[in-house]
């Protein structure tokens, strides 16, 4: 709780990639319901953003870019706070202290770690267990097949893979446990994709505080019970990525022209009736989705309006094309109203604000450890 007795909350997006309506509904509109109930922290995590290799003037542009987009969707300054994350050194102090926290089990399993090396070393040993280790009465004997020599060769892949990953891939979570845990955030609202690893934050909270003595607050995370997770339009079974190829998402800059071609594309189901049904209708559930959560109609209301008014999935489309058309360009008159001078001064301003509370998260943390002198 802040002086005036309201609960933190703490989110941020990287300034990598296209940001696209997936982020939009599944985080940043939602941090804009909570911004007059919350003290609001958001963050543009330019330190996650480089984890893969960024092109320097791109991403100096996208930072600002980001914050544009954080006000086009209506974050207020005046209300909540709007800062860099490279401006507050304590989030990369704070990361190392947590690393001899963090154990490498805990990394191995994070689901981004794992997609973006496809590497899951937990799994393929699973499976070499399983499929190795038979009991024959009382004893355990380990048999060598095809199919196990087969699994032998995917953990040596596995392994090179990690190997020319990079330590900052790996670590991130890490990086973003810091950035939750400085602000005694209550609440982290996210897509459901960073839910794991708020858990984490969670974890490594828990036990810095059981090792050393309480220091942080344990977050909780919100995710959106609609939004949370909005796919790709090219596959309904993979989320909506800012680094997959174009046709898999709508971009919040995107003109409506791009957007309408990028929807009428798009994958649907077999059968042609407009039901939400997100196990065996996946592509038009995820439409319905992004229709309702844009327009504000109710999934239930939409089914029977495009009933009445649709002759299948392509008349959907446009409808959908046509509101999503709508949204963008009042989002992108929003988005280039701003300049970079005052974007600079909000950042400025920001970390302003939020660098007594992450000093003073440090300086406990440091004085629990006992290397404050
Ligand atoms: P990032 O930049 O990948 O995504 C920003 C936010 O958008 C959400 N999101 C989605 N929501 C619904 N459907 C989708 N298809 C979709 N794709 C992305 C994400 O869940 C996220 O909320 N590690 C974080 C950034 C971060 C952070 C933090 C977040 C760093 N430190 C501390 C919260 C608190 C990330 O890479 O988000």
């Amino acid at each position: 709780m802040t002086k005036d007795n309201k609960p933190t909350i703490f989110s941020g997006v990287q300034p990598s990639g296209t940001l696209h309506i997936g982020n939009y509904l599944g985080a940043i509109s939602n941090w804009v319901d909570l911004q007059d109930k919350y003290n609001s922290i958001f963050c543009v995590v330019d330190y996650h953003a480089i984890t893969v290799r960024q092109k320097p003037k791109e991403l100096n542009r996208n930072i600002l870019d980001v914050v544009k987009i954080y006000m086009a969707s209506g974050i207020n300054p005046e209300k909540a706070v709007i800062f860099q994350q490279s401006n507050i050194s304590a989030h990369t102090e704070l990361a190392w202290i947590l690393n001899c926290t963090a154990r490498m089990s805990d990394l191995f399993k994070m689901t981004q770690f794992k997609d973006k090396t496809k590497v899951d070393l937990e799994k393929i040993i699973e499976e070499i267990e399983k499929r190795t280790l038979k009991t024959f009465g009382n004893s355990e004997t380990y048999i060598i097949s095809s199919e196990v020599k087969k699994l032998v060769k995917e953990l040596s892949n596995s392994l090179n893979n990690v190997r020319k990953s990079g330590i900052g891939l790996f670590d991130y979570p890490v990086l973003m446990a810091s950035d939750i845990l400085l602000y005694n955030t209550d609440l982290v609202p996210v897509g459901e994709d960073q839910k794991q690893h708020v858990e984490l934050a969670r974890t490594l909270a828990r036990r810095f505080n059981s090792q050393f003595g309480k220091v942080f607050r344990i977050p909780e995370v919100e995710i959106r019970k609609e939004g949370a997770r909005i796919m790709g339009l090219d596959d309904p079974t993979k989320k909506m990525s800012k680094s997959a190829n174009p046709a898999n998402y709508i971009a919040l800059t995107d003109s409506p022209e791009v957007a309408t071609k990028k929807i009428m594309k798009t994958v649907t189901d077999s059968g042609c009736d407009i039901k939400y049904d997100k196990k065996n209708k996946p592509a038009i559930s995820n439409l319905l989705t992004i229709y309702s959560l844009l327009t504000g109609e109710d999934i239930k209301k939409l089914e029977s309006k495009c009933e009445c008014e649709c002759k299948g999935y392509g008349d959907f489309k446009k409808k959908l094309a046509e509101a999503v058309g709508e949204f963008l360009i009042s989002f992108q008159k929003k988005y280039n109203s701003f300049g970079d001078d005052e974007i600079k001064e909000i950042l400025k301003n920001g970390a302003e604000k939020v660098k007594p509370v992450a000093d003073e998260t440090l300086r406990r943390v440091k004085e629990k450890l006992g290397i404050k002198i």
